[in-house]
This record gives structure tokens, sequence and C-alpha cells, in this order.
């Protein structure tokens, strides 16, 4: 069987350079060796409180994120999570073979709901409808960051318990895959790039404002005037070298900062230029597809199609097996 792989992401608006590089650079280079699902995660992204005027606008940004990085709607199937209404379906399933004490020990939900008034259920119940995206179609992969470790250690389980009541091999037990590119820490080089904490450079960003984010980037503390040697290895300017500067190339820049040949500036300078390379061609892209909404919509409308095809039938055998049968 052909290794398949789910992903999604909430819409959160444009994506910044750590999202890309630690995220979508993997899944544009994973859909030459699997079958890809690629959803914006619409349906969790109201287990907190959001704005419902809103939501559309952010939704159509993500899909245009996805197909500007590389996501290329003819190998891989790219859809919005509600557009197949089978997730949630298959997710009241799932429920019935997950733990409520395994669901009270998990992370994220404490950090969120701690900074919510009161925590909905849907919130309490966000990673069982996570393992209905990923088991309805037999997902055998999900590239994921770090952080959601624990949500698919929990969709293993439920495939797990669902296999040895109902039949043994039916879920495959989804892998995480974890991207091995250097975590992106954001240009105060302090805390990981956010976009709530303004301290990242957009994955759409323009030329200029990217050189004026670059110039002030933090670099190595230590490194307070130019004739101080630096460490490239503490630098995170340094870091985004290693994702994005031809490898060849990285050690005479290790080297030049060691022996301060050269300033930070023109280190900078250096990476300006590779960014501008992975860059370029992504911010071009998602100027046509924004200008070109029907097109966007074409590609969503036609992954929805495909998915559900999918999904009905994992459903059909989901039901089937469950008792769930009868006139309908
Ligand atoms: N919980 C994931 C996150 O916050 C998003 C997500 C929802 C997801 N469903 C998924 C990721 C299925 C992978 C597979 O990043």
């Amino acid at each position: 069987m052909r290794k398949r792989i789910l992903s999604g992401m909430q819409p959160t608006g444009e994506l910044h350079l750590g999202n890309y590089l630690g995220a979508l650079a993997n899944w544009v280079r994973l859909q030459d060796e699997y079958d890809c699902f690629f959803c914006v995660v619409d349906q969790h992204a109201i287990t907190v409180d959001h704005n419902a005027r809103a939501l559309p606008g952010l939704v159509f940004d993500m899909a245009v994120s996805y197909l500007a990085a590389g996501v290329d709607p003819e190998r891989s199937t790219v859809f919005i999570q509600s557009a197949v209404p089978e997730h949630t379906e298959l997710a009241w399933y799932l429920a019935t073979v997950t733990q409520h004490g395994e669901l009270s020990r998990m992370t994220q939900f404490k950090d969120k709901s701690d900074q919510q008034g009161e925590a909905s259920a849907a919130l309490f119940t966000y990673p069982v409808l996570m393992a209905a995206d990923i088991l309805i179609y037999k997902a055998t992969h999900v590239p994921v960051g770090e952080d959601q470790t624990q949500h698919l250690e929990l969709a293993r389980n439920a495939a797990q318990r669902f296999n040895g009541r109902f039949q043994k091999g039916f879920f495959p037990l989804p892998q995480g895959l974890y991207s091995n590119t250097p975590r992106i820490m954001g240009l105060d080089g302090l805390r990981k790039m956010s976009k709530s904490l303004g301290n990242h450079i957009s994955m759409l960003e323009e030329p200029k404002p990217l050189w004026k984010k670059l110039a002030g980037a933090y670099t190595d503390p230590q490194r307070t005037t130019v004739t101080e040697p630096g460490r490239p290895e503490v630098c995170n300017v340094y870091r985004m070298h290693t994702a994005l500067t031809d490898a060849a190339r990285l050690p005479v820049i290790a080297e030049q900062c060691r022996s301060a040949e050269w300033g930070c500036g023109h280190c900078k300078k250096e990476l300006e230029a590779s960014l501008n390379t992975a860059l370029a061609p992504i911010r071009e892209r998602a100027k046509e597809l924004k200008a070109n909404r029907a097109l966007v919509d074409q590609i969503l409308g036609d992954g929805a199609s495909k998915a559900r095809k999918v999904a009905q039938q994992t459903l059909r055998e989901v039901r089937e097996l469950m008792g769930i049968v009868g006139p309908r």
C-alpha cells in the first residue's frame, strides 16, 4: 500500500518564515513520495473564541499559502476540513473509543483553557476531531510540529482500540513525520518566531520590509563590535542560513563570522539574497492566486470531492463495523 499523509493547519492568517521552513516546505517535499491530503482545519479554529466574519478570509489566505508554497493540487488533495463533514461524524465514533482521562491529560488543552475564560467542550474534544481528520483517510504518516506529539499519540490509541474492538488492522497507526529544519527563532532572538509576538518575517514579505526586518535582527549577543569574533552556533541569522543557503556555502559563512572577517551586516545581506530566492516565487504565486479567487475555489472544491469519496468509504466501513446500520 502506498504511504499516505494527512496534515492540516488552522487558518491563522498569513504564515511566517518559521511555519514555511518547519512545515510547508516539508509538505512540498513529501508530495513526491506520498499520497497527500492537506486541509485547512476551520472546525478546529472555532474551538476557541473566533471572529465569524473574519474566518472565511483567513481560510482563503491559508489555502493560498499552501498553494503558493508549492503544494500541488495535481498531486495532492487540498481542501477545507468542513467541506468534508464525514470528519465530524467519524469524530463521534472515535470519541467512543477515547477515554475521558486521556483527553484531560492533553497539555495543549490545559494551556489553551487557561487562556480562555471557560473552555468549550469542543476544545476538550479537539484531539478526537484531529484523530478523525487523520484516520478517515487511513493516513500512515502525519507531518506535524513536536507540539502535536501528544495529539498524535491519542490518535494512535484511538485507532488501536478501534482495531482491537472491531477489526484487526482496520486503521493504520499513524506516525509523526518531524521536520529536521532547525527551529527558527524570532527576530528578537529570544523566543520562537510567532506572528502574535511580532518578531516574524512573513512568508510573503516584500523585499523592502524584509531587509528592514533582517537589518534589525538579533545575532550573537556577545558580539558587540564588528571586530569581535562571532559564534555561528548560537546565532539565529546563521540558523536561517542553514535552512536557506546552499549547503556548500555554509562553511564559508561560518568561517567569516568566527574570524570576524565579516560583520553581521554582510552575513545578513547574504541571507537576504537566499531569502529572496526562496520567497520570490512564493510571493508571485500568492499574488496570482489572490487575484484569481475562482481558481482557488475550484481547486478547493475539487479537493473536497476527491477527499469525500475516500472519507465516505471509510465511514461506511466504520458504521458497518460498529453496527450503525438500518434504513436511511
Ligand atoms: N492540531 C494541529 C495544530 O494545531 C492542526 C491539526 C488539526 C492537524 N487536524 C490535524 C495536524 C490533522 C495534523 C493532522 O497544528
